[in-house]
C-alpha cells in the first residue's frame, strides 16, 4: 500500500518526524517562522491525503475544494477557529486539535501574565533598562496584590480549571461563568458560579478563556468593561476576536479598568504602533500561551499520532466534534 501524503505547513525538526517517516510521505513548507503562502497551500493540498496545519492557515471551503484526496486536517492548536469544520465534515474530512497536552502550560502563561500585569513587571524591567532607577522609594512601581483577591474565570474548561488550581494556591476567591455549571469544579476548587454581570462587577481579575463563539459580537465590549471595577485587571489568553479592541483601549486609557494582559489579538501580529501598544497599563505577548518547548513537541506529536491512527484505520485521539 502506498504511503499517505501529508503536507505540513511549517518546518518541523526532523527528530520529531523521524518515528513517522516509514508511514508517511511528508512534504513540508520550508520556513519555521513564516506561514506558508496561500497559493502554495492551495497547490500542495491538491495531492495531500492529510494536512498538519497551524492556526495561521485558514482552512476554508476554498482550500478543501482544492483537496480531492484530503481525509484529515490535524490542527496544531486546541482552538480551531481557523478551520471551517462544517465544510470539512460535509466532505467527510476529519478535523483534530490538541487539547490536554497544552492545558497546564497555557494556565502557567495565563497566571504569569496576571502576575506580570498586576505587579508591573515589564514596566519595572524597562525602568532599569532605560536608566531611570535612581532611588528606591516606597511606592516605586507599586502594583496590585494577587493573593487573596477575587478572580473571575470566563470559560471553565480544562484550562480554566488549571487556572483555578493556581488561584487556589494564591488564596484567591474564585468566581466563574461557563456555558454549563460544573458542580464538581465548584466542590473541588471552591469556585462559585455567577452570572456574567456579577462576575464583571465583583472580580479583581477577569480572565478570559472563552472559546471563540459563532456569533460576531465580542463578549468583552464597552458595556462589559464599564461594569468592571476601576481596579480590575483583564487577562485574555483565548482569542482576540472575543474583545472589542477600541472599547478596551478606551477603558484602559480612561481608567475604567486598571490594566490588561493580552496574549491574543484580533489581527495577529498586532502592529507595534497600534494604539493599545502605546499604553503603559498593558502587557502584551505574541500568542505564546502553549509555547513551552516540551508542550510544543507534545502538540506536534499528538497531530502526528492522530494522522497515524486515522490512516491505520483507528479512531483519531482528539477529534473536533
Ligand atoms: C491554541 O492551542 O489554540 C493556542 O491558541 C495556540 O497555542
Amino acid at each position: 500500500m502506498e504511503k499517505p501524503n501529508i503536507y505540513i505547513t511549517r518546518k518541523i525538526a526532523d527528530e520529531l518526524l523521524k518515528p513517522y517517516k516509514e508511514k508517511f510521505n511528508f512534504r513540508i513548507w520550508s520556513s519555521e517562522n513564516r506561514p506558508v503562502p496561500r497559493e502554495t497551500l492551495l497547490e500542495e493540498v491538491k495531492r495531500a491525503d492529510g494536512l498538519l496545519c497551524m492556526l495561521t492557515e485558514k482552512v476554508d471551503d476554498n482550500i478543501l475544494q482544492h483537496a480531492p484526496w484530503l481525509k484529515i486536517v490535524a490542527n496544531l492548536a486546541v482552538g480551531y477557529d481557523n478551520i471551517d469544520v462544517h465544510a470539512a465534515t460535509k466532505r467527510n474530512i476529519i478535523v483534530t486539535n490538541t487539547p490536554d497536552v497544552l492545558t497546564e502550560t497555557t494556565a502557567d502563561l495565563a497566571f504569569a501574565l496576571l502576575l506580570a500585569t498586576a505587579r508591573r513587571l515589564v514596566e519595572a524591567n524597562h525602568f532599569i533598562q532605560n536608566d531611570q532607577w535612581e532611588h528606591w522609594s516606597p511606592f516605586l512601581l507599586a502594583g496590585a496584590d494577587v493573593h487573596h483577591q477575587t478572580i473571575g474565570i470566563v470559560g471553565m474548561g480544562r484550562i480554566g480549571e488549571a487556572v483555578a488550581r493556581r488561584a487556589n494556591g494564591f488564596g484567591m476567591s474564585i468566581l466563574y461563568h461557563n456555558r454549563s455549571r460544573k458542580r464538581d469544579v465548584e466542590e473541588d476548587l471552591q469556585a462559585t458560579y455567577t452570572s456574567f454581570d456579577e462576575l464583571w462587577s465583583k472580580s479583581d481579575f477577569v480572565v478570559s478563556l472563552f472559546p471563540l463563539p459563532e456569533e460576531t459580537e465580542p463578549l468583552f465590549n464597552a458595556s462589559t468593561f464599564g461594569q468592571m471595577k476601576s481596579s480590575a485587571i483583564f487577562i485574555n489568553v483565548s482569542r482576540g476576536q472575543t474583545v472589542d479592541g477600541n472599547a478596551l483601549f478606551k477603558a484602559l486609557q480612561r481608567g475604567d479598568i486598571a490594566a490588561a494582559g493580552l496574549d491574543v489579538f484580533k489581527n495577529e501580529p498586532i502592529a507595534s504602533d497600534h494604539p493599545l501598544m502605546q499604553l503603559e497599563n498593558i502587557v502584551c505577548l505574541p500568542h505564546i500561551g502553549s509555547a513551552s518547548v516540551a508542550t510544543r513537541k507534545k502538540m506536534i506529536d499528538l497531530c502526528l499520532r492522530n494522522l497515524e491512527y486515522h490512516f491505520a484505520g483507528h479512531d483519531v485521539l482528539t477529534p473536533v466534534k
